[in-house]
């Protein structure tokens, strides 16, 4: 399995949109389901140059086939992560791989990924790539207790060095 990434494109939006409806996922994240309208207006939002100009939008690609999405974007200063994966795609290590490559793309450190705490999957993907806990936090609406977890600049090396 060939896992690369590249910049989204509104082909790939149809196919996210898909991917977030998933009960399993949202329960996964913590991250309600958003409707079509809502789903589209957020992500015509965050791809548009002009207001998001610190933003980095990669699509995942397993073989040829549109795997996911990670995503970077600040809020409030913070440097921020985040990555969504189809189901089907689960558990091949696509995650691990994908952000192990796109943290080579982000030069900010420290940066965050706000996970739910029993979210093992995403905890485990982050802590292959280097980020510990740094702190609990409550999450947004019903999203209950979060965990947030941390990439320093020591352990950059690290993941540069074992993702080449
Ligand atoms: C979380 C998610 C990205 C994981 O993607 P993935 O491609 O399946 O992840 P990987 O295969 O790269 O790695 C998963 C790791 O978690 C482990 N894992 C999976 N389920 C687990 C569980 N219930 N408990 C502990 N570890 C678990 C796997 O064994 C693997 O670790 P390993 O390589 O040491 O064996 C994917 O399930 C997803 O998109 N979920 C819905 C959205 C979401 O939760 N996004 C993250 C928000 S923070």
């Amino acid at each position: 399995m060939n896992v690369t990434l590249r910049e989204v494109t509104q082909e790939d939006l149809p196919i996210f949109f898909e991917h977030q409806l998933d009960v399993e996922a949202t329960r996964m994240a913590a991250f309600p389901s958003r409707d079509r309208d809502a789903f589209m207006a957020h992500w015509a939002k965050i791809m548009n140059k002009a207001t998001n100009q610190t933003g980095m939008l990669n699509t995942i690609l397993a073989d040829d086939t549109v795997a996911g999405s990670v995503v970077y974007w600040e809020a409030a200063g913070d440097p921020n992560i985040g990555y969504w994966l189809g189901k089907t795609h689960w558990g091949k290590g696509i995650a691990s791989a994908a952000l192990a490559q796109f943290l080579t793309k982000i030069e900010a450190r420290p940066v965050y990924a706000h996970v739910a705490k029993h979210n093992f999957a995403s905890i485990r993907v982050l802590q292959k790539c280097g980020f510990q806990p740094s702190r609990a936090e409550r999450g947004d609406g019903n999203a209950g207790e979060e965990l947030v977890m941390e990439l320093c600049s020591d352990r950059c090396a690290t993941v540069a060095k074992n993702s080449t």
